[in-house]
């Protein structure tokens, strides 16, 4: 029904089935040992030696099989934010197209930077991420149509009638869509537009067109592009809990009324002081499912208090691997993506101030023991449901 691939096998020979109980023990031991090196001090330089060993082990094998390689295999797309302004971090790129199947634009397709003006475009920015993007076969997430935040100047102060309002926003959705035709494979067309309470946020676009521009926004973006999956993008609403009951509410209403909606993001921002319960987002997950809606885990971070210890860090590494596995658990959880990938550059330490290291991999690009979780379980699953080789004997 959804956009899952059958499972495939990761084309290694069955004999390399028993490497999985040899990786995922490597991995723990990786993580262990770290811990003991660090308990245990300078002394034990020989058990650092056998760490590094390990730890160059691993990289080789996640570099043979990095998790773009596995996701397919377990039929979903893994990706991150992409910002173009670090696009010159040679590292960064690197890491970027060889482990991610999908990027999401983080601020150049927002109405600020792409339509600074009444009759000025800006799509330089986007253009870049979109060409690292499709050099790579990677698929791309827009990000996003409409929103309250990141408005240019002349929409936060501007003085329309209804009417212009609409023409407005309808010229923008038609502009941005369009140019992009074809080659963005799923946009958040409006993001954010519940409040907590579960009431329609008080936007600018509320209060100038009225709740019927999500309706609109939606129709428009279809007559753009009517090849590109459309989501509904919020926070907060992993849970069964007010808030997804409103979204919940909305998006039904909008499919009642033939309007092209296809999905719902998941933001998914966390903090390991109050992870999210897996079972209550499997079982929110699935009313969606019942709807015929897909589901993208769209922005997941989990932010931790600095500085952030091994066992934080662990602790850290299962709550990915939970929401990971519920993703794949989930018929129509198509996408699972990262608000970014490495700590050098993240958005937790300005607005969460005290808080950090909330991403896979560290500022030097080292995979981190949530790194590794996602990988563990991706790979063991890609094992676990490769067909049986089937012997052939010789005439
Ligand atoms: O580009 C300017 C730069 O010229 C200026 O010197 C600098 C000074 O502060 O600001 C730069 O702009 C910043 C921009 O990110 C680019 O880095 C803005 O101040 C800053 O507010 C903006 O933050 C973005 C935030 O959305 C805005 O709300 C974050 O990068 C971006 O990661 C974040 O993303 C949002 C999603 O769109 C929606 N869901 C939540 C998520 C996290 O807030």
């Amino acid at each position: 029904m959804f956009a899952k691939v059958p499972f495939t096998g990761i084309g290694l020979k069955p004999s390399l089935g028993s490497v999985l109980g040899f990786v995922s023990g490597l991995i723990i031991m990786a993580i262990v040992s770290a811990i003991m090196v660090k308990d245990l001090g300078e002394e034990k330089e020989s058990l650092r030696k056998e760490v590094d060993f390990m730890r160059n082990t691993l990289n080789r094998i996640t570099k043979i099989a990095p998790l773009r390689l596995l996701a397919d295999k377990n039929g979903i797309q893994i990706g991150t934010c992409v910002s173009s302004s670090h696009l010159a971090d040679r590292d960064y790129v690197e890491t970027l197209t060889r482990e991610f199947s999908v990027v999401t634009t983080e601020n150049e397709l927002k109405f600020e930077i792409v339509h600074p003006s009444p009759n000025s475009y800006v799509f330089e920015p986007a253009d870049r991420i979109i060409s690292v993007a499709e050099a790579h076969g990677m698929k791309v997430r827009g990000h996003t149509l409409v929103w309250h935040a990141q408005l240019p100047s002349w929409i936060v102060n501007g003085n329309f009638a209804k009417e212009e309002w609409k023409s407005i926003l309808r010229e923008h959705i038609l502009t941005v869509v369009g140019r992009y035709r074809g080659r963005i494979w799923a946009w958040d067309v409006v993001n954010e537009a519940v409040d907590d309470t579960g009431s329609l946020r008080d936007t600018v676009w509320l209060k100038n067109i009225g709740p019927e521009y999500i309706e609109l926004a939606f129709r428009w973006a279809h007559e753009a592009d009517p090849g590109a999956l459309l989501f509904y993008n919020d926070y907060g609403i992993e849970e069964v809990n007010a808030k997804s009951n409103a979204v919940y509410n909305l998006v039904k209403e909008l499919l009642e009324r033939g309007v092209p909606i296809h999905g719902v993001g998941f933001q998914m921002h966390v903090s390991l002081d109050n992870p999210p319960n897996p079972k209550k987002v499997a079982e929110n997950i699935k009313r969606f499912t019942d709807l015929g809606l897909q589901v993208h885990i769209t922005e997941m971070d989990v932010r931790i208090r600095l500085p952030a210890t091994i066992d934080e860090l662990i602790r850290q590494a299962q709550v990915y691997r939970e929401i990971l596995e519920v993703c794949l658990n989930s018929e129509n959880c198509t996408a699972f993506v990262m608000w970014g990938f490495t700590d050098k550059y993240s958005w937790i330490p300005y607005a969460f101030p005290g808080y950090g290291a909330a991403l896979i991999f560290d500022e030097n690009y080292l995979p981190k023991p949530a790194y590794y979780a996602l990988w563990e379980t991706l790979f063991s699953r890609a094992i676990r449901n490769s067909p049986a080789r089937t012997e052939t004997t010789g005439s």
